[in-house]
């Protein structure tokens, strides 16, 4: 990528779980590749390795968490605790870099993690701009100013944006009103007022995925917004893995037909009881597709990894089935004898598979990961929805009308549409490429 001739320093500020610290160091490779320095400011918790990224400066600050507010998952309440205890130590650690950098690179600009909106509050008393980091899909950033008091009437209108109304976004509010508490309510209306008070908007999507909701989007947040995603093909080399990668998976998937494999991975946070990962294994087993199946260590509630498989299953499988803790997930998607993508829907693994033309079988667990169903299944059409609970049947009923049944042809067809669509995009003169250039620039305009 070409260099800018007017470059600065730059700020990222992490959100400390996996589906958005590899996001974050993504697009700080970007733009470091655009000529900013960069400094990682990141929470305590699961912190990134500096080995891995010796071209940024680190900063650890202290987040105070306990260990059941990791680990209840009440993301709300940890979203809430990491702001309160992040603030002050973040503003300290802002003094520092300021003063350090007076006499080098200018600051340019703190780039936050949306789920960090304390950072915006130190941005605006250091006068400095904020940037909001939206690591999800633009549609996201709706669900609060559409609907503010969750039991409100929404602002969509039945007769316009059909592309919004096969999104759901009343079903989504149907979800979050399963369980209201006080922490989401402030959460939500904490992370809009941030992204509503910041010098600019970055969100990891491809604009022609996501027209409708980023029009809509446009009239509720003032600042110009940059949809320069996937970010993983503008920075395909970073390593940022909190567990370690299987790749010997690669060499079983070397092995396999053409697109004959089904890769089955549940992101870094959902888990399942014990009969379902049986349900899983038997569904698996009995699609005759070879399969690849992450298993992260804490998947199986109750369990170290897969010991409550029946004893011998593996084995009855010989080489058909290969299941890993983690996988080189990027590298799986673009192999060519992956054929379809069994996921939790988290929009990183989402947006991995679109560029990949890999279809989807749709098993979303929570929050985010319904609306995304809903893009693949309804608006995006490249992919289908694991209806009703784990039980093999329905599970090898889904896997062969996705990867072999003529039901599912026009789904593979329409996967490697869009891949083509996003190649696109990338390239010279394509959305992504152009709103880079455009991002580069406004953050080297800020007057600071
Ligand atoms: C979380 C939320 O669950 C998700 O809904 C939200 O959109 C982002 O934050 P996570 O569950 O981890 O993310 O899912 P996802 O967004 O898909 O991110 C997982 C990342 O881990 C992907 O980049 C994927 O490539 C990587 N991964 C996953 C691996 O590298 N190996 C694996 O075995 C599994």
């Amino acid at each position: 990528m070409e260099k800018q001739l007017k470059s600065g320093h730059l700020v990222f500020v992490l959100y400390p779980f996996q589906g958005h610290i590899t996001p974050m160091l993504q697009l700080a490779t970007i733009l470091h590749s655009k000529g900013f320095s960069a400094t990682i400011v990141h929470p305590e918790l699961n912190s990134p390795d500096p080995s891995n990224h010796p071209e940024f400066s680190f900063i650890s600050i202290p987040d105070k968490l306990t260990e059941s507010e990791v680990s209840d998952g009440d993301i709300a309440s940890l979203v809430l605790s990491l702001n309160k205890n992040c603030a002050a130590p973040f503003q300290q650690c802002m003094k520092k870099i300021l003063h350090q950098k007076c006499s080098h690179d200018h600051t340019a600009g703190i780039l936050y993690d949306t789920l960090m909106y304390c950072a915006q509050t130190v941005a605006d008393d250091l006068k400095l701009p904020g940037i909001s980091v939206r690591t999800s899909a633009a549609a996201t950033l709706l669900l609060y100013p559409v609907f503010p008091h969750l039991d409100g009437k929404d602002s969509i209108s039945e007769n316009e944006m059909p592309e919004l109304r096969s999104l759901q976004l009343q079903h989504m509010r149907a979800l979050l009103l399963q369980n209201p508490t006080d922490a989401m309510t402030e959460v939500r209306a904490a992370m809009t007022n941030g992204t509503k008070s910041s010098s600019a908007i970055i969100v990891n999507t491809i604009h022609f995925l996501e027209q409708a909701a980023l029009s809509k989007v446009k009239e509720y947040f003032p600042a110009p917004i940059f949809t320069i995603g996937p970010f993983h093909k503008l920075a395909p080399t970073i390593c940022s893995s909190i567990l370690m990668e299987d790749a010997n998976c690669i060499s079983w998937l070397n092995k396999q037909a053409p697109k004959s494999v089904i890769y089955v991975s549940f992101g870094s946070l959902a888990s399942i009881d014990e009969q379902e990962l049986i349900e899983m294994a038997w569904g698996l087993a009995n699609s005759k597709q070879p399969f690849l199946c992450v298993i992260r260590p804490g998947f199986v509630r109750g369990s170290e990894w897969i010991e409550s498989l029946p004893n011998g299953f593996q084995e009855s499988l010989g080489e058909r089935g290969c299941i890993v803790k983690w996988a080189p997930q990027k590298e799986v998607l673009a192999h060519c004898a992956v054929g379809g993508f069994w996921s939790h829907c988290g929009w990183n693994s989402t947006i991995e598979s679109i560029c990949e033309g890999v279809p989807m079988l749709c098993k979303p667990f929570f929050g985010d990961q319904v609306l995304n169903s809903n893009y693949i299944c309804h608006v995006w059409r490249v992919g289908l929805e694991l209806q009703n609970k784990l039980e093999r049947g329905n599970i090898e009923r889904a896997i062969k009308k996705l990867m072999v049944d003529m039901e599912g042809e026009q789904i593979r067809k329409k996967a490697m549409y869009l891949k083509e669509k996003a190649d696109l995009c990338l390239r010279e003169g394509g959305s992504s490429c152009c709103s880079l250039n455009e991002l580069t620039k406004q953050i080297s305009s800020f007057d600071y």
